[in-house]
C-alpha cells in the first residue's frame, strides 16, 4: 500500500518593511509564534513550508531614503540584510526568506494583476486625489497625515490610523497635511484601478462570519465582522508613486501597484523561489485544496489578510484561502508603545550584544507573556524574573541536577532501574500526557499556555527529585537511587524533545548533553526519540546509554544587567523629550497682515484664583490699560495664583471672547515653552513698552 503523503501546511509570517531593523514587538507578535508553530508541525511529520521575506515597497522606504540623502535601494539592501540576520540569529526557521524587490516577485505580482485586469475584476476610476503642489506629487498613504475620521487621532496616516487601527483612504483624513512639505494638499484628478471589495461582501460574509465564527480568534473575527457589517467599498490597488512595481498595463505610465497589493503576493513568490531551489513543485502549497494555509500577523494587518488578500485570491481563482489568521495584539515596552521613530524598542541585534547566546530567554519571555488576546507589556524586570525563576530555577535546575548526579554516580552511564514504585509510575504516566497537552494548546494557537505546559513538565521533574532526594538515597539505597535517576533522565529527555519549538537553542544543547543527536565520528545506532515517542515509548533513554559531560543550560541575570537596560531606556526617553521641546516644528506661514491684526498689550494681573473643579485653569483679572477684564488661562499646573499676582504680562486683547467652564474669557495671556519644555510668560519687561501700549 502506498504511504499516505503528510499533511501540507503553508505558514506565512508578515513580510517586515525594510525601513528599519526589527525589535521585540515583531518577534512577539508574529515571528516567534509562527516559528513555534512551524517547528511543532515539522515535529509532527507535516510537510511544512514556512515562508517570509522583506516588504520593500512600503512608502516609508523612499521617505527614509530622502531624509537620509540615499537611494531607496540602499535603504532596502541595508535593512533586508539586518532583518534577515536577526531572524537567523533568533532561530526563526523560515524555509525561505525572500524580498519583494526580487525579479520573481515582480513577475508574480505583475502576472497576478494582469490576470485580474484581463478578467475584468477591477474598476477603473478617475478620482480627485490629494496633491502637494510644492512637491508636485500625489499624496497617498504615508505622505499625508491628518485627523482620523473614526477616532479623532490627529496624526493618522493616509492609509491607516495607528491609534485605532482603522484602514483609511488619504481623502478620508480631516485637515490633511503633506508630510513632504507641510503644505495643505489640493485635489487633482488621476486614474486608478480599484478592487471592488463590495462584490466580495457576500463571499466574505459566508466564508468568515458563518464559517470561522468559532475557530478564528475573537480579536480577528471581531475586526472582520465590523468591516463586513459596515459595508465594503472599492479599494484602489494602484498608486501615483515612483517606488514600487510598475502597473503592467499600457495606460498606467508612472503608476505602481499599491504596496498592500504586491506584498501578500510576496508569500507566493517566496514559495516559488524556495521550491525552485529545492527542485520541487510550488503549486500544491498554494493550490491544493487540502493545503492548510495560515497567516501569522499583527493586528494592524488583519484587514489586509482577512478581507483584501482573500478577495484577491478569490478573484484570481486558482488559490486556496487561509484556514486561519492567528493575529496577535501589540506588545508595549515598559508601559509605552513600541516605536521605531522614537527608538522606543529593544532591537534584536542590540539585545544579542548585551545578552549573547541568550536567544531562548527572549523567545521564552515573549511567548510566556505574548500579546495573544490583548496588548501586553514587556518589562525588563519580568524578563529577569522569567529567566531567573523559571528557566534557571525550574528547567535548568532540574536538568542540571539530573545530569550532574548521573556523571557523579555513574560516570554518565544511564543506570538500569530496579522496581518501579507507585510514584514512578505516576510520574511517567503524567510525562506521557505532555505531548498531547502541549499540542492541544498549540493547535488552538495558544502559545502562552503551551509554554506554561512545557514549564509544568520541568516542574514535574524538579518536584520528583526534590521528593525522592537521590543525593540522600545514594547513601542508603543504591538500587532505589538508580530507579529515581533513570526516571529523572526520562523526563530530561522528554524536555529536550518537547522544548524544541519554543527553545530551539536549548533543545540542541540539551540533546547534545544527553547524547541524543549522533555526534560526528561517534555515530550511535539509537534513533533519538520524536514527539510522539514521548507518549508511546516506555523508555526514552535506555540504560547503559552514555551521556556527555554536563553544562549549564541557563545563567542567572543580575540586577545590574537589568538596571543597565532600564537606564538605556531612560536615556532614550530624555533624548525624545529634549528633541520634542527643541524641535517643535514651525507652524504654517502667516502674512504680515495676519500678524498686525493681533492687538497685543501689556497688562497687569490684579487678581487670580483657581477655577473650581478644573485642574488646569486659573481665572485672572487683568488690567489692560483699556479696562480690567476676565481672562481664563490654562496655566494652573505651572503657576499658583499667588506667584503671578501683580505680574506684568503680554495680552492679546482682541481675541474673540469665549466661555470656558461657564466663565467668559476676554483675551489671552501669551505664554511659550522654554528650552526645557516649561511654560513661561512672554515677558513684557523685556519689550520696553508700558501698560496698555500696543506691542506690535
Ligand atoms: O505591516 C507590515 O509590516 C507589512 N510590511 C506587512 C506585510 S504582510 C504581507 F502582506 F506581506
Ligand atoms: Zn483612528
Amino acid at each position: 500500500m502506498a504511504k499516505k503523503a503528510p499533511e501540507r501546511i503553508t505558514i506565512t509570517a508578515a513580510l517586515p518593511y525594510t525601513n528599519g531593523p526589527i525589535h521585540i514587538g515583531h518577534l512577539a507578535g508574529v515571528y516567534v509564534p509562527a516559528d513555534i508553530y512551524a517547528r511543532y508541525q515539522r515535529l509532527q511529520g507535516k510537510d511544512v513550508a514556512f515562508i517570509c521575506g522583506s516588504d520593500e515597497h512600503g512608502v516609508a522606504i523612499p521617505m527614509k531614503a530622502k531624509k537620509e540623502g540615499v537611494s531607496p535601494k540602499e535603504i532596502i539592501d541595508k535593512y533586508h540584510g539586518i532583518i534577515k540576520r536577526s531572524f537567523q540569529d533568533f532561530g526563526i526557521s523560515f524555509d525561505n526568506y525572500s524580498r519583494t524587490s526580487a525579479k520573481i516577485h515582480h513577475e508574480t505580482a505583475s502576472d497576478f494583476f494582469k490576470k485580474l485586469y484581463e478578467q475584468g475584476d477591477f474598476i477603473e476610476e478617475t478620482t480627485a486625489q490629494l496633491y502637494d503642489e510644492e512637491a508636485q506629487q500625489f499624496l497617498a498613504d504615508r505622505f499625508v497625515t491628518g485627523t482620523c475620521p473614526r477616532c479623532g487621532y490627529h496624526e493618522a496616516y493616509g492609509d491607516q490610523c495607528e491609534n485605532c487601527g482603522s484602514s483609511l483612504n488619504a481623502t478620508d483624513l480631516i485637515n490633511p497635511k503633506s508630510t513632504l512639505t507641510g503644505a495643505i494638499p489640493t485635489l487633482k484628478k488621476t486614474k486608478h484601478w480599484f478592487l471592488p471589495l463590495d462584490r466580495y461582501q457576500g463571499f466574505l460574509k459566508k466564508w468568515i462570519l458563518e464559517g470561522h465564527k468559532t475557530d478564528w480568534k475573537p480579536n480577528v473575527y471581531g475586526q472582520c465582522k465590523s468591516w463586513i457589517e459596515e459595508g465594503l467599498k472599492p479599494r484602489a490597488v494602484t498608486r501615483d508613486l515612483d517606488w514600487g512595481i510598475p502597473v503592467p498595463v499600457p495606460e498606467a505610465e508612472g503608476k505602481v501597484l499599491y504596496v498592500w497589493f504586491d506584498a501578500p503576493i510576496g508569500y507566493i513568490s517566496s514559495t516559488k523561489e524556495w521550491a525552485e531551489r529545492e527542485g520541487i513543485d510550488w503549486e500544491p502549497y498554494w493550490k491544493d485544496k487540502d493545503t492548510k494555509l495560515l497567516h501569522f500577523i499583527g493586528k494592524d494587518n488583519i484587514v489586509f489578510h482577512c478581507i483584501i488578500f482573500p478577495s484577491m485570491l478569490k478573484a484570481h481563482g486558482d488559490f486556496v484561502l487561509p484556514e486561519n489568521v492567528p493575529a496577535n495584539e501589540f506588545l508595549n515596552l515598559e508601559g509605552n508603545k513600541l516605536s521605531t521613530s522614537k527608538n522606543w524598542a529593544v532591537w534584536l541585534h542590540e539585545y544579542l550584544e548585551e545578552f549573547p547566546n541568550m536567544q531562548d530567554v527572549l523567545r521564552y519571555t515573549l511567548t510566556a507573556n505574548a500579546p495573544e488576546t490583548k496588548d501586553n507589556d514587556f518589562t525588563w524586570k519580568d524578563f529577569q524574573a522569567r529567566n531567573n525563576n523559571e528557566l534557571v530555577a525550574i528547567f535548568g535546575n532540574f536538568v542540571n541536577r539530573a545530569l550532574v548526579l548521573t556523571q557523579k554516580y555513574y560516570d554518565g552511564i544511564i543506570p538500569g532501574p530496579s522496581e518501579f514504585r507507585e510514584i514512578d509510575h505516576e510520574v511517567l504516566d503524567t510525562l506521557r500526557q505532555f505531548p498531547a497537552r502541549i499540542s492541544d494548546s498549540l493547535e488552538r494557537y495558544r502559545f502562552r499556555e503551551a509554554s506554561q505546559e512545557l514549564m509544568q513538565l520541568a516542574r514535574l521533574g524538579n518536584k520528583y527529585l526534590a521528593d525522592e532526594e537521590p543525593w540522600k538515597l545514594i547513601k542508603t539505597d543504591e538500587q532505589r537511587t538508580k530507579t529515581v535517576m533513570f526516571v529523572a533522565l526520562q523526563i530530561a529527555t522528554a524536555l529536550a524533545v518537547l522544548c524544541e519549538p519554543f527553545l530551539p537553542f536549548t533543545a540542541k544543547k540539551l540533546k547534545a548533553l544527553l547524547h541524543l543527536e549522533p555526534v560526528q565520528g561517534n555515530e550511535t545506532d539509537e534513533k533519538p526519540p520524536g514527539w510522539s515517542d514521548i507518549s508511546t515509548s516506555d523508555i526514552l533513554l535506555p540504560a547503559n546509554h552514555q551521556i556527555n559531560k554536563s553544562e549549564l543550560l541557563f545563567r542567572k541575570i543580575e540586577d545590574s544587567e537589568i538596571e543597565k537596560q532600564l537606564q538605556k531606556l531612560n536615556a532614550t526617553k530624555q533624548a525624545n523629550q529634549a528633541a520634542k521641546t527643541s524641535l517643535e516644528p514651525q507652524k504654517t506661514t502667516i502674512t504680515f497682515e495676519d500678524f498686525t491684526k493681533m492687538d497685543l498689550r501689556v497688562g497687569t494681573i490684579v487678581a487670580a484664583e483657581k477655577m473650581p473643579k478644573a485642574d488646569k485653569l486659573l481665572v485672572l483679572q487683568v488690567d489692560t490699560g483699556l479696562d480690567t477684564r476676565t481672562i481664563v488661562s490654562g496655566i494652573a499646573q505651572s503657576f499658583t495664583p499667588e506667584e503671578i499676582l501683580g505680574k506684568q504680562v503680554t495680552v492679546l486683547v482682541n481675541l474673540a471672547p469665549r466661555k470656558l467652564r461657564g466663565v467668559e474669557s476676554q483675551g489671552m495671556i501669551l505664554m511659550t515653552e522654554n528650552e526645557k519644555g516649561k511654560l513661561v510668560f512672554v515677558n513684557p519687561d523685556e519689550t520696553g513698552v508700558t501698560k496698555g501700549e500696543s506691542i506690535n
